[in-house]
């Protein structure tokens, strides 16, 4: 089952922003591309750098320590030298809060 959590406003996260939240025990990175809303963990797959910290290409977020590249819908490495995928959360909208998943 999965269960959402609040993580911010609709308005804090506008088109082409991320905010960073530690949550859960997670650091996780929350991207708002083209009004819907992406979240992954902030831990590179690599060496454990700060991912989201990273330029965005699209759905690419391109890790800055040494340039691996994941889709941040699905956490699926697109470029080495990262060779596993990171950690993906599910989100979704309600009224004007923006939630992240969790399965327990
Ligand atoms: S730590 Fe991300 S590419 Fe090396």
């Amino acid at each position: 089952m999965t269960r959402y959590i609040t993580v911010a406003k609709t308005a804090e996260i506008g088109p082409g922003e991320r905010e960073i939240f530690d949550i859960e025990g997670y650091y996780i990175a929350v991207f708002n591309v083209g009004g819907s809303y992406y979240a992954i963990e902030d831990v590179c797959s690599h060496d454990d750098g700060p991912v989201a910290e990273g330029d965005l290409y699209g759905f690419e977020i391109e890790c800055p320590r040494h340039g691996a590249r994941f889709d941040i819908r699905t956490g699926a490495v697109t470029r080495m030298p990262a060779v596993l995928p990171i950690l993906w959360f599910p989100t979704r909208v309600e009224g004007d809060e923006i939630q992240v998943g969790f399965d327990d």
